[in-house]
């Protein structure tokens, strides 16, 4: 496993730029982290405010600082905006291990667009840093989150439980 974050990996699709997380996004990352669509099958502490999201942000650049994490603003190149976030973290060296999370603006679902944005983390996740399986945790009723995993060729395993939320299923990719 190799990371290098310091020069930080902003990545290109056909219609998305994938680029570093700032404060200049704090209104778009409230937005986003406090849409029901968004977050109806996430189980995560709600952003109450702007100060709690700029304290986030924060945190995000301190784990891609300590080469814990790396997360990136999908923009569309079509009118700049940030329609939705896309990250590995929790990074396992023994066994080459990320774990994967995403979120899209409703607006933006079911155009392609995630799958457009995993097509490139998952190749820079196997190749630049040299990983051998990506994770993700995704509630068994978001429909839209498996047909997603499964169209970019996830493997449902049955055996992994995620721990503290037993309403989760696990998919995997291996390199
Ligand atoms: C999950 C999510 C990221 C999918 O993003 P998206 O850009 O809409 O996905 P895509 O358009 O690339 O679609 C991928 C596949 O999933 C299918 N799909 C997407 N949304 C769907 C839905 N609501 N119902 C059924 N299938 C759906 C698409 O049809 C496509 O399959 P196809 O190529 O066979 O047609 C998006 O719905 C989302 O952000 N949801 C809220 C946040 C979330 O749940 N994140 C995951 C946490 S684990």
């Amino acid at each position: 496993m190799y990371f290098d974050f310091t020069t930080f990996p902003v990545l290109e699709t056909e219609r998305l730029t994938l680029r570093e997380l700032n404060l200049n996004d704090t209104k778009a990352i409230f937005g986003l982290r406090t849409n029901k669509e968004v977050v109806e099958f996430i189980d995560r502490k709600t952003l109450n405010n702007l100060s709690e999201t700029r304290a986030f942000i924060d945190r995000i650049s301190q784990l891609t600082t300590n080469n814990k994490g790396v997360f990136w603003v999908i923009e569309s190149k079509n009118n700049n905006q940030v329609i939705g976030t896309i990250g590995l973290r929790n990074f396992e060296d023994e066994e080459d291990y990320a774990e994967i999370g995403y979120e899209l603006d409703p607006s933006y679902q079911q155009k392609g667009f995630m799958s457009e944005a995993f097509e490139v983390v998952l190749k820079y996740g196997f190749k630049q840093m040299e990983l051998k399986t990506i994770e993700a945790f995704t509630h068994k009723n978001n429909t839209a989150s498996i047909s997603l995993l499964e169209k970019q060729k996830f493997v449902f395993e049955p055996e992994i439980k995620d721990e503290g939320f037993e309403n989760n299923l696990s998919y995997r990719i291996k390199a």
